[in-house]
Order: structure tokens, then sequence, then C-alpha cells
């Protein structure tokens, strides 16, 4: 510890002495830039926040435990922070500010305790990335890991020491809004991609150089909020949550995060905020949780609105006891209306108070902030500006794209052989609907639309033209468009709508190629943004339809944060490029893979549905009574997807062969070990993602028909073959029996598949025996 430390932990000393003025003035200058450069050992952590604990008030440690937003300089809140009554600022995003109310915690305060600021750096803090369900659908946590290491750098360079991600919310239901925010349906997936973003955000340690705290959200289950309509309440059986939607924030633990968030929700009638069997008995007794928990934003104060809490004060009590340490509200706190009062009529002790407050400074202290509190400003400048950066978010669009169709090889489009493109679309010429939601602090000047990326691939080869066709909009206006300045656009009158679909229709008539950009707008996917239809929004459907009746050649090219009904476009439309919101360099990366200069290798992390009357559709169900009538569960369509979980197509094609077990039957405890041949039968080099799936025939509770148990993205190039090893163990063979209320690994029968998609045939078999 050095000097200046030993002197902030010995209070009185440090105030009596000349040190002390001479520390103050110099600490801006001496403790600015980023954090740790080793990992800070647990014990000597420990010990550091005892200390501080011990010379803390009740006042100044119930601050530690509020966290409050700040939309602009408020004189409350400098008066809060000034007084050490608050632990925490969210939404401050401007290294000065972060620097004005950092001096305030650090220099006014009497322990000089920093604030810690937290942001939703969800997918890109400058530099946006493509939206997290693309993520996922790059088979491929080290693009995660890269991502969310660019992302921390840029936040951290502003003084963002934590962000609200990743979102670990499985989700099996595209009308929820959210869906976009997470990795899909699957625990495996998702566990793999908690865990590729935790790497990303925390680096090896927190507290490593330019990365900042991550933070799980949101426990657990809101995911699977009744009807997909966001924020309602959940009902999941111990069997799903235990076997899948628990699974990815356990990940998440294990892979080393320091902080989760409480969700929204009420899970099985018992608010996520309030639930100290989630937060307490799953989350630290039985995962060893030592980091902190952050409300979601005022989900303490409204488990009054839940009908749990009485009133605030109770709000408040229910939250702490369940085991949330820092609330998150906006103007004030629960707990600053309820626990000391508490405290004083016995109902908690100061000892829950200190247990509460001591993750909290722990995180702090790991990160750095008591030798770093400041940032420094012309380095944020230079490192938002890092044109590596945004190399790197072309990179992850192109590899998360999903090709859907490619009828007769139709793409890659050749440079040359079209003279005259349409791109037609509301969504083809728009910087902020190519980003996705969660971003307020992207880089419109770098943002680049499809028709720019076209444009700049093209222009010495094709003449374009753009028409948008259709307007689009919400029937509910988001909270978010006023955060994102966005202003309505004058709409459209009956006349203009008319027009404006005629104008796109004759210009796919007299081009030689039409690219339709079509989908949903930005604001149409993420938080409160559910829908009950998957629908194309608007006319976009009759616009497809109409530009394909022109007999000319379409594309087309989707902007989702979910799966749309493009039963009509599956049959009629030769390619579909599911681009998601890609982010930053989208229109670069959608430009390459039609024009080939990229290959598409993504695959869906999620059942694309037919249609919304599916929903929930999911791969690993069970089987049931009937099961060859699975795909006839409904007399009036298929019961069977459009597109299946893992499917995704690519300019070249790949055979699986060969699939070997090393052992034919293993006692509980044991590993077999898988092999597959991959080969790449095609002229093109390219990317597949083999999938390992197995089934458990019987046991002491059903099992799924298939679970995704492993998976690799590889690149062979043309005529390469590849043997690709997957292991079987206890991990992927553990189920949670509701049956016995265990975790048990039984003996039966397993079925094991591999190939390209949750459809795979290769097959194999294997016995655990006892
Ligand atoms: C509410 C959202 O549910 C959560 O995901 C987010 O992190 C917080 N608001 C803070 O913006």
């Amino acid at each position: 510890m050095n000097a200046y430390l030993q002197l902030l932990f010995n209070k009185k000393s440090f105030q009596n002495s000349l040190l002390f003025i001479l520390a103050l003035a110099i600490a801006p200058l001496a403790f600015s830039q980023t954090s740790a450069t080793a990992p800070v050992d647990d014990a000597a952590v420990r010990e550091r926040a005892n200390l501080l604990l011990k010379q803390m008030t009740l006042e100044e440690k119930i601050g530690q435990l509020s966290q409050l937003f700040d939309f602009g300089k408020e004189k409350a809140i400098d008066d809060a922070v000034s007084k050490g009554q608050l632990g925490s600022l969210l939404f401050v995003t401007d290294p000065a500010e972060i620097n004005r109310l950092q001096h305030l915690a650090v220099e006014h305060t009497r322990l000089h305790i920093p604030l810690i600021f937290g942001f939703d750096v969800i997918h890109g803090f400058r530099t946006i990335f493509p939206v997290p369900i693309a993520m996922a659908a790059s088979w491929d946590p080290s693009t995660a890991t890269k991502a969310q290491t660019i992302a921390a750098k840029e936040a951290r360079a502003v003084g963002i020491d934590w962000t609200f991600a990743p979102m670990l919310d499985i989700a099996r239901d595209p009308r929820w809004g959210r869906i976009v925010e997470g990795a899909g349906e699957d625990p495996y997936l998702g566990s793999a991609m908690a865990a590729g973003q935790v790497r990303g955000f925390q680096g090896d340690y927190i507290g490593a150089p330019d990365h900042i705290l991550a933070c799980m959200k949101h426990f657990a289950g809101y995911g699977a909020a009744i009807g997909g309509r966001d924020y309602d309440e959940t009902y999941l059986p111990e069997t799903l949550l235990q076997n899948v939607y628990l699974k990815p924030f356990h990940a998440a633990v294990k892979a080393g995060i320091g902080s989760a968030m409480s969700a929204y929700l009420d899970l099985n009638d018992v608010p996520a905020t309030g639930n100290r069997w989630l937060l307490h008995d799953v989350l630290r007794d039985e995962w060893k949780f030592t980091g902190f928990v952050v409300s979601d934003a005022n989900s303490v104060k409204s488990l009054q609105n839940h009908g749990y809490a009485q009133d605030v004060y109770e709000a408040g009590l229910d939250a702490f006891k369940a085991g949330v340490n820092m609330e998150m509200a906006i103007g004030f706190t629960a707990f600053s209306k309820s626990l000391a009062a508490a405290l004083e009529k016995n109902q908690i002790s100061a000892q829950q108070i200190e247990d509460a407050a001591r993750p909290i400074l722990e995180m702090k202290i790991r990160l750095g902030l008591f030798e770093h509190p400041y940032v420094d400003e012309a380095r944020s400048r230079e490192i938002l500006a890092t044109p590596e950066h945004r190399t790197a978010a072309r990179l992850a669009a192109e590899r998360t794209a999903v090709l859907l169709r490619n009828q007769d090889a139709f793409l890659p489009l050749k440079k040359d052989a079209y003279k005259k493109i349409a791109v037609i679309g509301p969504l083809a010429d728009s910087q902020v609907d190519t980003l996705g939601s969660w971003v307020f602090q992207h880089d419109l000047a770098e943002t680049v639309t499809v028709l720019a990326g076209l444009r700049h691939k093209l222009s010495a080869q094709a003449d374009l033209s753009y028409a948008p066709g259709v307007q689009i909009s919400r029937k509910f206006p988001s909270f978010f468009d006023e955060i994102f300045h966005l202003k309505p656009q004058p709409v459209w009158t009956p006349e203009q709508s008319k027009d404006e679909m005629s104008k796109a229709v004759d210009l796919a008539r007299s081009s030689d190629l039409t690219i339709l950009i079509l989908g949903e707008a930005q604001n149409m996917s993420g938080e409160a943004a559910s829908r009950e239809s998957l629908d194309l929004p608007g006319q976009e459907e009759n616009l497809l339809e109409s530009v394909a009746a022109t007999g000319k050649p379409v594309v087309l090219v989707l902007f989702n944060g979910r799966p749309l009904n493009v039963q009509w476009a599956a049959q009629h439309i030769p390619a579909i490029l599911d681009a998601w919101y890609p982010g930053t360099q989208g229109g670069n990366a959608v430009a390459n893979l039609l024009f080939g200069d990229a290959v598409p290798g993504g695959k869906l992390p999620i059942t694309w549905p037919r249609d919304v009357g599916q929903v929930p559709i999911y791969y690993a169900h069970n089987t049931t009574q009937a099961p060859q009538n699975q795909g006839k569960r409904y007399w009036d369509e298929e019961s069977t997807p459009l597109y299946p979980f893992g499917y995704g197509l690519s300019y070249s094609k790949f055979t699986f062969s060969n699939l070997r077990l090393s052992r034919n039957e293993i006692k509980p405890g044991e590993t077999i070990d898988v092999s597959v041949d991959l080969e790449n039968i095609g002229v093109t080099s390219a990317d597949e993602v083999a999938q390992l799936y197995i089934h458990q025939q019987y046991g002491s509770t059903s099992r799924p028909v298939r679970e995704l148990k492993g998976f690799e993205r590889v690149t062979l190039a043309a005529h390469e073959k590849k043997t690709l090893h997957f292991s079987l163990g206890n991990d992927e063979l553990t189920s949670w029996s509701t049956a016995k209320k265990a975790w048990v690994e039984e003996p039966a029968t397993f079925d094991v598949w591999a190939g390209a998609d949750s459809t795979a045939k290769l097959h194999a078999n294997f016995a655990i025996t006892q």
C-alpha cells in the first residue's frame, strides 16, 4: 500500500497531517489513468474493505448501497455525492462530468470513497457491434469477447467502470422485445456466450487495465415473461429454471462475474428483487457468488406495484433482506428511506448492512478506483476514435449474419453483373436502425448504412438508386425515442404513401437487381418493445410482394432483433440474409457478404417460427404421446419451424462423416470423447459451425428430444477436411431431476448427433451404466 493510501486508511493521522493537504492537491494528477496492473489479492481486498467499514458511519454505509440515474447536472445529486450518500451513478458518460463528480466524492467526503460509474454498454459504447442476439448467431464466443473487450476499453476511457451487461435471459418467445439483448433460446450456447462476454468486459481479472466490471442480468427468468409481454409475470417450473433459465447465470458466476442485477419480473409470485431464494440461496449459498447485486431501475420501489410490499419502507426492507446490495433508482432510493429506521427497530442488524456494503467496496478496490479515480480526457478522445475498433465491428457483423435462403446459389452477387441496382426499404439508409437498440453514445459519423456500404463497394460498377417505399412506426411510441433524441418523422399522407410505394416498385422494375432491406426499426426491439405479431411491420410485406411481382431479381436483407414472419419470402425470394442490427459498420459488412468479399457463417441461436401462433417454439422440447405426429400438432399449419435452431447456409458446402465415440459405455462421472470429420466440399473457403446434440432416452424425468452439448465454428479452405473433437462428461450429462430434487447423472442410453444444425442426422449411441 503506498503512503497516500495508508494515510487514507488512517483517518486521524491523515487529517492531522500537512500531508493531507498535499495529498489532496496532488490526487487528481497522481491518481488518474486506468486500473490495477495485476489482480489484487482476495485477503488484502477484504482487509481494506473491512478497514474502511470500521471507519464508516451508518449513513455512509447506506450511501454505498444507493445508485441514482444522473441525466444532467443536478444539485441534489452533487449534494448527495459530497455527503457520501451515494455509492454509484449511472448514465453519466462525459469524462469531464465524470471527473467533476468523482472529485466531489473523493475530495469532499470524509473517507474519500470513489463513486463507481455504471452504464448500459450492451453491444458497444462508441463503436457499435452487432446486437447480442447477433453475437450469439456467430456461435463464436471469441467474437463476443473481442467485441466486449473493445466496448470495455471505450467505456473505461471515459470513466465508466461498470456495465449492465451481459443480459443472460434465455428467451423462447420472440414476441418479447428483449430477446434481442440475449443469446437466444439455448442454455448451452447461452452459457458459452455468457462466459465469452464476461471475459471481454472484465479481462483476466476484475480491475484489469482498460476493462470494466460486468453485471449479469436480469436475475432471473425475465425472458419467460408471460405472453412475451415485457415486465409481466413469469411462471417457471423448477425443471426449466434449473436446466435452462439459470444455466447461463451460473456460467457467468463460474467465469468470475463481479455483479448481478435483479430482474423486474414476478417469478412464480415472488418478485425477483424480493426473492431471497434466488438472490441468496441460489446465488450465494449454492453458487458461491461473492460480488454484489444491484436492483434493476426502480425495481425495489416497485415491489409495491407487485402487491408484495405495503409501502416504500417495506419495499426497501424486503429487497435488502432478499439480498439486494445496491438499489438502482431515479430520484431517491427506498434504501435511504428504510434501512436506518429498520436498524433502529431491530428489523435488520448493523452486521447485515456491513455485509451488503462490503462487496461494493471490494469491487471499487479491485477496479483500482481508490488509486485511479479520474480519467484522462485526452486519452479518452483518442481511444474513442480508434479505427481498429471499427474494423473489429465490421468483422463481427460479417460473422454474425445468417444466410437463411440461397436458391440456386443466387448469392454471392457478381460485382459487374448488374448495371442498375435498386436499394429499397425504410431501413436501408437509416443509421440508427443499422445500430439497434441500447446505444446512446454511438458515432453517427462513422455509422455506415446498407445503402452507403453498397455505394462504397459498387460506385465504380453500378448505378445505385434508393427508395424507402414505406414508412414504419410503432402504434405506441417507445420511451427510448426521447433518450435517443429521435424526432418523429413527418407521417406520410395516404397519397404520399401510395406515391412512395409506386416509386419504389417502379424503381425495382427499371433496375437489374433489387436489394430490399426490411424488418423492424431499432425501437421495435428491446426493452418495452414486445409485440403480438411477428409480421413485417406496416406495409413492408406489401412492398416485398409488389417488388417481387416485377419479376426482377430480388435479394432480401433483414434487420431484426427477433425472428419475423417471412414465410412468403422463404418461398418466393431467392436469397434472404439476416443481418440483425449489424452496428457501426453494418453497411460495409452487408455489402461484403452480398458480393462475396465475406462468406456468411452465422447460425440461428433461436428457432425461427413460421408464424406467431407457434410460439413459444424451441428445439429442445420433450417427446410425448404420438411423437410421429410431432410436426402435425396443429391441424391448420405444420408445427415444425420455418428454420430450425442452429440453421444457417454458406456459399460453400460441408459434409459431416465418421462420428466416433471413444467408448460405448461409461460410469457416472466418466467422460466420452466424440469426434467427427468435417469437410468443405465446395470451392470457397468458408466457416461451418459443427454442433453436437444428445438425448437421454429415459430416466427419472423426461429429457428434451435434443440438447446442444458442444459446438465449434471452424474455417475450412476449399476441399479441406478436419477432425473435430468434443467431450461428454459430467457437466454435459447431468440434469436437474424434479422427481429426485437433485442434480443427477442417470444410467440410461443416450443418442448423439453431430451436424450443421439441430436436425443433424449423423448418429451414434452410448450408455451410462451403474
Ligand atoms: C432497465 C433495464 O431493465 C436494465 O436492463 C438496464 O440495465 C437498466 N434499466 C439501466 O438502464
